[in-house]
């Protein structure tokens, strides 16, 4: 029998379920070396936790998360809860003596992330950001293609994460929606993890950048028949300029949660003189890679079932979203065993501190007009 690390839920919304359930079906892979068992599960609200509480592992269910930090067996705790929460419940799970997994944007601003990453110095414990679309087959196959020198001399590279959703004005207004709980960053704090990680881990960091940022609908229905205000920045253009493979390259990021007919949808595109990349989640199994010769090619692949984490799930079949969630969770608590090896892990601290440097300084160029800002380099 694998050894079994117990796990504590903070956030029993979207996305803890989502955790809960790729912890249910854990036996789907073949090569992780240690099991999850769900041990509690807090969230303020107890009509959030009957789900939680029909599960195999029939977690303990609390309403005051303090009370899940006080078990002594809890050795992780996954955190996900609105950004305004961040800050003090991930230094409390680091007070209590707990790993984490913390979700993005690792809280609500760049000082707060500044703090939580002293925080996590100093406590020594084992703290990873969340960010699971680097698990992606194609995205795997396009980061080791990045890194292979395939590209010649880099030409262009774009990283992105679009949703559509928000164009409907009579979708609720909820906490992503308001700068209160969002924080200021709004959709760059949403979305913007998901489109820095790979380039952040290839080591492509914006040295510069310029801003446009924009806003949707000021007013949503409140879900009571009223009305409320709704203050993010929706969409999120950022032009860069990154040092790829020795060359002063653009780099592009765009979070946009105003982007007609996208659902969840991740992308990257790379090119280069020699070579070029792209792969998007609108076509999961699809890789494009570029090719010269005689004739210019963009040579197209079907890809199968090729995530880091091996399963019982036969090579051919495409995998999705639930599958990407539970690599990262193999990733991290493989890597939490220190039997990672060679294989992908997740967004680290100092990624996420990055990834809000990056959004303050979106910030500032929006303020003043789209001017161009410098970003600190890497520590
Ligand atoms: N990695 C991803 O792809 C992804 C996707 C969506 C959201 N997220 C992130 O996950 C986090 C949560 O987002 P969500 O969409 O799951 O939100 P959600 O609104 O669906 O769920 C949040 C839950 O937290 C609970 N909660 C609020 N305050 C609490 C407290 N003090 N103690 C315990 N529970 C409390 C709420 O009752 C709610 O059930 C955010 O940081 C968000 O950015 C990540």
């Amino acid at each position: 029998m694998k050894p079994t690390v117990s796990i504590g839920i903070i956030g029993g919304g979207l996305m803890g379920r989502e955790i809960a359930s790729a912890f249910a079906r854990w036996c789907s892979l073949t090569e992780v070396p240690v099991r999850p068992r769900l041990a509690a599960v807090a969230d303020l609200n107890p009509a959030a936790l009957d789900w939680f509480a029909e599960l195999p592992d029939a977690p303990r269910c609390v309403t005051d998360y303090r009370e899940l930090l006080a078990d002594p067996p809890v050795e992780v705790v996954y955190v996900a809860v609105p950004h305004h929460l961040h800050e003090a419940i991930y230094q409390d799970v680091l007070a209590a003596g707990k790993d984490l997994l913390a979700e993005k944007p690792f809280g609500i601003d760049l000082a707060t992330a500044r703090r939580l990453a002293a925080a996590v110095e100093t406590s020594g414990r084992f703290v990873r950001c969340s960010s699971e679309f680097p698990f992606l087959p194609g995205a795997q196959r396009a980061f080791d293609y990045l890194k292979s020198g395939a590209l010649g001399r880099p030409l262009e590279a774009v990283f992105g994460f679009h949703h559509g959703s928000d164009l409907d004005p009579g979708k609720a207004a909820n906490w992503k929606r308001q700068n209160i709980s969002c924080g200021e960053i709004g959709v760059l704090g949403d979305l913007g993890m998901h489109a820095c990680h790979l380039p952040l881990r290839l080591g492509w960091r914006p040295e510069t950048l310029t801003a446009q940022l924009t806003k949707g609908y000021p007013q949503r229905p409140d879900g009571r028949g009223g009305l409320a205000s709704c203050d993010t920045w929706d969409n999120a253009l950022l032009h860069c300029w990154a040092s790829i493979d020795g060359q002063r390259t653009p780099l592009r990021l765009e979070m946009k949660r105003l982007s007609p007919g996208a659902t969840n949808t991740w992308f990257l595109d790379v090119t280069g003189t020699e070579g070029g990349v792209r792969f998007s989640t609108a076509e999961p199994k699809t890789l494009h890679l570029f090719e010269r010769g005689a004739e210019q090619w963009w040579k197209r692949t079907d890809l199968g079932f090729g995530t880091p984490f091996k399963t019982i799930t036969g090579g051919i079949f495409e995998p999705g979203f639930p599958d990407l969630i539970q690599q990262m969770w193999a990733s991290y608590l493989t890597e939490r065993a220190g039997q990672l090896g060679s294989r992908f892990g997740c967004a680290t601290v100092a990624e996420a501190v990055a990834t809000h440097e990056i959004y303050a300084a979106a910030l500032e160029s929006q303020q003043n007009d789209s001017s161009t800002v410098n970003l600190p380099a890497a520590p």
